[in-house]
C-alpha cells in the first residue's frame, strides 16, 4: 500500500518507532530512520529494513535542537524527498508540579512539542513537492489524564495534540494528512521510567476491556493505516488505541 513513498521516522531505534519503521517498510516504503543515542540498534532497524528489498538511511539528530531537524530534513531531501514524516521520538522528566524547573520545561516541551512543529514547518515543502503527503504525531493519555510525575511529559503531549489540529487544518488543502495517535500503556523502555512501572502494566493489563496492553505492532498497524489513502479523509484526529481502558470511569 506503501510502494514507492518515502518515510521519515523520528525515535526509530527502540520501542514504538522502531515498530512503525518496520511496517511502514513491510507496506513498501522507503524508511529514514533517526535516532539519538543509540546507533547500533538504530542500524539493526536498518538492516532489517534493507532485507525486506527497500531503500534506509540512518540519522543522528536530536528533535529538540532546530538546526538538527534542518540536517534531518536535508538527508530526507538528498534520499528522495518525503512522503510520510512519523514524530515518535520523546524524552521528558518526571517531577511533582512543584518541582519542575525552567531546564525540564525547555528539555520536555522542546524535544516533545516544539520537534513537531519544526519538523512540520521543514518536510512540508518535500511533502508537496512529492503532491502532499501524511505526517503523524505519538502522543498520550496524559495529555488528558493526570499520572503521578507526568505534568511536563503530558503538557507537552496536550500541546502536540493541540499542534496536529491547526496543523491539520492549515495543510489538509495542500494534500497533506495530519494526525495522531494515543496508546495507551505499552511495555517499552519507556514505560520503566514510570514510578511502580510493573504494578503499573499488571494494572492497566488488568483493567483493560480488550484483555492485554497495547503492543508497539498495534501501534504500526494504526500509523501505517493514517499514512495510507484510506485513511485521507482523517483530518487533525487524536486516535486513542488503548483496548478500552480510558472508557471506564474508575
Ligand atoms: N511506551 C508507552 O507506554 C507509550 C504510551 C503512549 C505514548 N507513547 C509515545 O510513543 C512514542 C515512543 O515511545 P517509546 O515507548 O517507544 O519510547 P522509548 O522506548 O523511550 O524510545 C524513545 C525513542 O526516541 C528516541 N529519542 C529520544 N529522545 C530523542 C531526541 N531528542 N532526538 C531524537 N530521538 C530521540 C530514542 O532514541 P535513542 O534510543 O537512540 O536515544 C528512541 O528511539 C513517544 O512519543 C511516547 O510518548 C508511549
Amino acid at each position: 500500500m506503501l510502494a514507492g513513498k518515502i518515510a521519515l521516522v523520528t525515535g526509530a531505534s527502540r520501542g514504538v518507532g522502531r515498530a512503525i519503521a518496520l511496517r511502514l517498510a513491510e507496506e513498501g516504503a522507503d524508511v529514514i530512520i533517526n535516532y539519538l543515542r543509540k546507533g547500533k540498534a538504530a542500524r539493526e532497524v536498518a538492516a532489517a529494513i534493507e532485507a525486506m528489498g527497500r531503500r534506509v538511511r540512518v540519522v543522528k539528530a536530536n528533535v529538540s535542537d532546530p538546526a538538527d531537524i534542518q540536517r534531518l530534513v536535508d538527508e530526507a531531501r538528498d534520499f528522495g524527498g518525503l512522503d510520510i514524516v512519523v514524530s515518535n521520538a520523546a524524552s521528558g522528566v518526571m517531577e511533582p508540579v512543584l518541582a519542575i524547573t525552567e531546564k525540564h520545561w525547555q528539555h520536555t516541551l522542546n524535544t516533545n512539542a516544539r520537534a513537531f512543529l519544526t519538523l512540520v514547518q521543514k518536510s512540508v515543502p518535500l511533502l508537496t513537492a512529492r503532491g502532499g503527503g501524511a505526517i503523524v504525531a505519538l502522543s498520550s493519555s496524559g495529555a488528558r489524564r493526570v499520572a503521578d510525575g507526568y505534568a511536563l511529559v503530558g503538557t507537552s503531549k496536550a500541546a502536540l495534540e493541540s499542534l496536529v489540529r491547526y496543523a491539520a487544518v492549515e495543510l489538509a488543502p495542500r494534500g497533506i494528512v495530519v494526525n495522531a495517535v494515543s496508546p495507551g500503556l505499552i511495555d517499552t523502555d519507556a514505560a520503566h521510567f514510570l514510578p511502580n512501572a510493573d504494578e503499573l502494566l499488571a494494572q492497566v493489563h488488568a483493567a483493560t476491556p480488550a484483555g492485554r496492553l497495547v503492543t508497539v505492532e498495534d501501534v504500526a498497524d494504526v500509523v501505517a493505516f493514517l499514512c495510507s489513502p484510506r485513511a485521507k479523509m482523517i483530518v487533525g484526529q487524536t486516535i486513542i488505541l488503548d483496548g478500552g481502558y480510558d472508557l471506564i470511569y474508575r
